[in-house]
């Protein structure tokens, strides 16, 4: 009995130290090459939700991740013609990609669906310092 607890000890041991080394090498979720990931600071953060008219909220990380949206409701029709109000939304979104890259969304959310527009490189998307567009009707 005493040579099996020490058996099975040893395979523990064994098996955990396999576990350990098996496991996938820690992702660098997309932080700039030389940036530790674990080391990000909000950089700019505010956000304002009035309820029933709205919302916005900007933030942006040392990372270089920036996010800013806000939403709106508009006056619009349903299927059977009377009005209700739908929300609109509008908001961009960049970070910098493991390659340096960096990779930028803007896009529009309303009744009729989500409508993105993507692009690459350091100009066309949202810029530090900035805000998503106020979202006209
Ligand atoms: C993307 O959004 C940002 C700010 O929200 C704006 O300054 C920029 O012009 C937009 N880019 C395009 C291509 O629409």
């Amino acid at each position: 009995m005493k040579q099996f607890v020490v058996f099975a000890s040893v395979c523990c041991v064994l098996l955990a130290g396999r576990v350990v080394l098996s496991a996938p090498a820690p992702q660098q979720g997309g932080a700039p090459a030389g940036q530790n990931p674990n080391d990000v600071q909000t950089v700019r953060y505010y956000s304002e939700n009035n309820g029933l008219d709205g919302y916005k909220f900007t933030y942006e990380l040392s990372d270089g991740q920036i996010r800013s949206e806000v939403g709106t409701y508009r006056d619009v029709k349903d299927a059977e013609g009377k009005d209700v109000k739908a929300l609109f939304v509008q908001g961009s979104y960049s970070f910098v990609g493991p390659d340096g890259q960096t990779y930028w969304v803007n896009y529009t959310a309303d009744e009729n669906g989500y409508h993105p527009k993507v692009g690459t490189g350091p100009t066309g998307g949202i810029q530090a310092g900035q805000d998503a567009p106020v979202a006209s009707a």
